[in-house]
Parts: structure tokens; sequence; C-alpha cells
């Protein structure tokens, strides 16, 4: 991982540079050899590496890299409308200069349609906003976009094997978990559509490992329509990965039960949320906003839920964002007792619990967000056989 780190490090010396300097100066045309010969460097290893900026995250495929958390160009390029950044093979040096002038012209505030900005078109350097669509993308030339827009399997997979961890060792693997987070958060941008993973599947890990992915998803929909900040929205995301973690502690028969539960297995069902919160706790010491969701989720408006508080008090932002995400999804969803709702009568049951159950505000944002989006809420499924 050493060699994205050190490139990047360069490539923003060399933009700090410029900034200082004219092109033509010498400590500009020596810092631009160095992150010149770091990416030549980088590429032996990598030939056509891949780079996302989205708020202070940071992504090199779709890995994060959590070591750049306060690289401050991230945030900047971002805000400049270059979040993403791909290189192809035979990058010569003043394609890499150009590239760099043309990206500085977006920080300083300039237009993108300018005669360079053309000539980037042809550039094995390609930049731009997510998805890569707009003034930096003409289509016909780009490469397919990023798998992960339509397989997360090994997403799939990775929430399937921190389930097994939290269930047998009791640790939760908190840079997986955010890996996982990102490449959601890619895939939700991507195209400019929210995408609910692979939603409807019959057996019982299937169903807890897309009920996690889907609730993480609409989460952070929900959290970046609610004009929550890019730190905010990834947080949410893991808390939203996370909510129902204690279920690993809840028996296969119970947990599956067709039929209706026993007041004892109703209790058992129940306690998955001091469990989760107790899970998360005694694990991950960063994660304690996600503890508080796990524990909170099913705590409504009014009071009523579970667990029961001894004294009212109002929940967490996080909270009530997931808790209205988790309703909907699990509403939408076939059940061994119960079929799917349609989407219309999901969202009638929020509007109609919307200050009982629900915080208001965030029923209502939901519901409109889902009713703006329907359009392009897809199931894996469906994209899987659309494109057979
Ligand atoms: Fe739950
Ligand atoms: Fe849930």
């Amino acid at each position: 991982m050493s060699e994205p780190i050190r490139f990047l490090n360069a490539l923003a010396q060399a933009l700090a540079t410029m900034m200082l300097y004219h092109e033509s100066h010498p400590a500009c045309q020596r810092a631009v050899d160095v992150a010149f010969r770091e990416l030549l460097d980088f590429q032996a290893q990598d030939p056509r590496p891949v780079f996302t900026f989205l708020g202070d995250e940071l992504l090199y495929g779709n890995r994060p890299l959590r070591e750049l958390k306060s690289w401050d160009w991230g945030p900047r390029l971002a805000a400049a409308g270059v979040q993403r950044l791909e290189f192809e093979e035979r990058v010569d040096r003043e394609q890499f200069e150009g590239f760099l002038a043309e990206a500085l012209m977006r920080v300083a505030g300039a237009p993108a349609s300018t005669a360079e900005a053309r000539q980037l078109r042809k550039s094995p350097i390609r930049f731009g906003s997510v998805g890569l669509r707009g003034e930096a993308g003409n289509r016909a030339e780009r490469p397919p976009p990023p798998e992960i827009a339509l397989s997360l399997t090994e997403e799939a997979d990775t929430v399937r094997w921190l389930h097994e961890e939290a269930g047998t060792r009791l640790v939760l693997p908190l840079a997986e978990a955010e890996a996982v987070v990102a490449s959601l958060a890619v895939a939700m941008h991507a195209e400019r559509r929210i995408l609910l993973p692979l939603l409807r599947l019959k057996e019982f890990d299937q169903y807890t490992t897309t009920h996690a992915l889907n609730v993480s998803v609409l989460t952070m929909a929900l959290a970046e329509y609610a004009d929550c900040t890019p730190a905010e929205v990834r947080a949410f995301g893991v808390a939203g990965l996370f909510h129902d973690i204690g279920k690993v502690k809840i028996p296969k028969e119970v947990l599956n039960k067709a039929g209706k539960l026993t007041p004892e297995e109703r209790q058992i069902m129940n306690n998955h949320t001091v469990a989760g919160a107790r899970i998360i706790i005694e694990s991950q010491e960063d994660l304690d906003m996600a503890a508080v969701v796990a524990y909170e989720h099913h705590i409504m408006l009014d009071g009523g839920g579970y667990p029961t508080m001894r004294f009212r008090r109002d929940c967490h932002r996080a909270s009530k964002l997931v808790h209205v995400c988790d309703v909907y999804d699990a509403l939408r969803t076939d059940r061994p007792y119960r079929e799917a709702w349609p989407s219309e009568k999901v969202l009638g049951y929020l509007e109609e619990k919307a200050g009982t159950e629900f915080e208001p505000d965030i029923a209502r944002a939901f519901v409109r967000m889902i009713r703006e989006w329907e359009p392009r809420v897809m199931t894996l499924e469906s994209e899987q056989a659309g494109a057979a």
C-alpha cells in the first residue's frame, strides 16, 4: 500500500508548489519530476490505478486509504468536481503536467471546458465527477464503469464474514466494514441512483447480509439527502451495517421461525439490540455511535418499542435514520411469515407513523427521497437479468 500513498503525497507536493510558483520555475519542474517518477514506480505495480475522492474519504480502487485521512487535497479536489481520477498505462510527463495544471485550475474555480480540457479527453489521465459523466466525460471512449456498481458479491461475502467473526470471536474488523461502506457509497453515487443490492433472497444468512447492506446504503442515501456531512454519512453507513449485529447471538430456530414467537422467544429476539451494543463496545472503541444505534434502533419516537427506557429521552439522530431505513427494508422483503409489501404500502405506513413511531421530518424526507428515486432503485437480480 505504500506506493499509492507515496504517489499521492508527491502529487500534493507538486500541486502545492504549482500554486506558489510559475510553471517554468525550477521548483515546479522539480516537484512535477518527483511526482511523475512516483507515478511511474506506482504504475509498475498497478498500471491502471483509480482514485475516488468523496469528501474526506479517499479510496484507492474500492479500498479506503485511512492513512491519508488528513490529506487535504482529497476534499479540495472533490469540492472542485474532481471526485475520480483514473490513469491508463503509458502516461507521459507532458500529459501529467497538463493534468496537474487543469486540476489546479479547477481547484481555483476555472470552468472545465477549455482547450486544455478537450485535450485531456485524449489523455490517458481521466478525472471528473463520480460516475465520470459530464464535462470531463466522453463515455464512448471510457472503459466500462467499475464492477462494484453492479456486483457487490465481494461486499456481501465480507459482511457474511463480519457476522461470523462477531458471532465466534467477538471481534468487529473495522477496516473491512469501512471498506464495505466505502464501496456502497461509490455504488450509490454511480449513475446517480441508489442501488439496493440483492434485495430478495431467501436463506437466513443471506437475508441478514443483504438487510445489513441495504440498511447501510439507505441510511447513507437518507443522510446525504438530509444534508449531513460526508463524514457523518460514512459513520451512519457503518452504524447501519452493524445495527442488527446482535442477531448473531440468536439461535437460528428462533431467528428463522415461520410462525408466531412465544413470549420467551420474543424476549430473545428483542435482546439483539442490547447484545449488539455490547458486541460493538467490547470489540471496537471507535464505534460508540454504532453501539448507540444498535441499542436504539427499535425505540419509537413516543417511547414505545424496545429496549424499554426507564426514563424517556431523545434517541441519537443516527438511530432515527436507521430506524426508518430498517423498517422500510424489512417490510419490502419476503420473510418466512409474511410476503414483501409493495413500496407504496410501506411508504404509506411510514407516513402514517410519522410523529408516533418515527421522527416526522426524517420519515417524510425518506418518503420523498424514495418517491424521487424509485425509478432508479433496482435489485442486483434485475440488473443481472437485464444484462443477460
Ligand atoms: Fe433490529
Ligand atoms: Fe434490522
